[in-house]
C-alpha cells in the first residue's frame, strides 16, 4: 500500500496529493508518470509526476476531478493509502542542452510543466514560463513557478487577472521581442499544443509536446494510447509521452479523445448511481 501523506485543494477543481513511494521518488524524472489504483477493484489511471522528494521518499501528483476515479481520489485524505502506485513509466523529457527555454502550461497541464521548468532552472537554463487559465481563480502554482523561472507570464481567457489572451499570444509576443528560444515545451489541451507548435514552426524552434491520450495498461500492450507522429503510430506510454510538436497529428489525437468521452460519462453515472443506492 502507498500511504497518502498530504492532500491540498489548489482550486475548486484541482487537488495536490503527496504519496509515499520511496523507490519511485528515487528514480522518477520530469515528464514521467505513474499508474495508480485506489483499490483492488479500481481502474488504473496514469498521472504525470508534479514533483518528487527523493530524501523524503515522496511523489507529488496534481489532478483534476473529472472522471469517476479522479473524483473518488479527490475525496481521499492523508492517512489513507492507495492500493497500487506503479512507476516511473514513460520517458523523461529531453531537456539536456537547452539554454533558453519557454515552458508552456495550459490549465492543469501547468502542474506537469512545472517539474520541467524547475529542472531547466536548476541546470542553468534561462526559463520563461507561460501559463494560461480560463480565469484567475484557476491559476495554479504561481509561487512555485516564480521560484524557478526567469520570467512568468500568466494569461487568462477572460482577462480577470489583467492579462487577457491565450498562451500562444504571449509566446508570439516573446518571439517578436527577440526571445530566441532553443526549446519550447508545451503541456495542456491538445488544441493548445497544436497552436503552440504552429507558432514555433516558422522559426524552426525545437518544440516538444506532452501527449495525454487514454491509457489502459501503460506498457505498450493495449494500443489505447496511440498517437500519430509523422507517418507512424507511436504509443504515448512507451515511446512518449513527449513527441516532436511539429510532427504530431493533433486532429487525429482529438478524434481519438472524443471516442472515449461517452464511456467516461457512463462510468461517472454508474458511480453516482451506486452512491445513491448505498446512501
Ligand atoms: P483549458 O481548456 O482551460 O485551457 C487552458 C489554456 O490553454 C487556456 O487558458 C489557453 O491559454 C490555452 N488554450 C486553450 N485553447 C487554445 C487554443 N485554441 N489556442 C491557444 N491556446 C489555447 O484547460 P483545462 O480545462 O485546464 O484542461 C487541461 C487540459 O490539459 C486537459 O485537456 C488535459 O487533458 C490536458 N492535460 C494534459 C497533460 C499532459 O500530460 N499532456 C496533463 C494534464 C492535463
Ligand atoms: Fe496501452 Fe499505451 S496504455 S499501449
Amino acid at each position: 500500500m502507498y500511504p497518502i501523506e498530504r492532500v491540498e485543494a489548489l482550486n475548486a477543481e484541482v487537488t495536490r496529493m503527496v504519496v509515499r513511494a520511496p523507490q519511485i521518488a528515487r528514480k522518477i524524472k520530469p515528464g514521467q508518470f505513474v499508474m495508480l489504483r485506489i483499490d483492488e477493484r479500481g481502474e488504473r489511471i496514469p498521472l504525470t509526476m508534479n514533483d518528487c522528494d527523493p530524501q523524503a521518499g515522496t511523489v507529488t501528483i496534481v489532478f483534476q476531478a473529472v472522471g469517476a476515479t479522479t473524483k473518488r481520489l479527490a475525496t481521499m485524505q492523508a492517512g489513507e493509502a492507495l492500493a497500487d502506485f506503479v512507476g516511473p513509466l514513460g520517458n523523461p523529457t529531453e531537456l539536456e542542452g537547452a539554454r533558453r527555454a519557454c515552458v508552456i502550461g495550459g490549465g492543469l497541464g501547468t502542474a506537469i510543466a512545472y517539474p520541467q521548468a524547475k529542472w531547466l532552472h536548476e541546470h542553468g537554463c534561462e526559463v520563461d514560463v507561460i501559463t494560461g487559465f480560463r480565469n484567475k481563480d484557476l491559476i495554479l502554482l504561481e509561487d512555485e513557478i516564480n521560484a524557478c523561472s526567469t520570467r512568468q507570464i500568466i494569461m487568462t481567457d477572460d482577462g480577470s487577472n489583467g492579462n487577457k489572451g491565450l498562451v500562444t499570444q504571449a509566446l508570439q509576443q516573446r518571439i517578436d521581442e527577440g526571445a530566441d528560444y532553443d526549446l519550447v515545451l508545451a503541456v495542456g489541451p491538445v488544441i493548445m499544443m497544436k497552436f503552440v507548435a504552429a507558432t514555433t514552426k516558422p522559426y524552426g524552434i525545437k518544440t516538444l509536446v506532452s501527449m495525454n491520450p487514454l491509457m489502459i495498461d501503460g506498457t505498450g500492450m493495449c494500443g489505447g494510447c496511440r498517437v500519430k507522429v509523422g507517418e507512424e503510430y507511436l504509443h504515448a506510454c512507451v515511446d512518449g509521452p513527449d513527441f516532436d510538436g511539429h510532427l504530431v497529428d493533433y486532429d487525429d489525437a482529438m478524434r481519438r479523445g472524443v471516442m472515449y468521452r461517452e464511456f467516461e460519462s457512463q462510468a461517472r453515472e454508474d458511480r453516482d448511481c451506486g452512491e445513491r443506492k448505498g446512501a
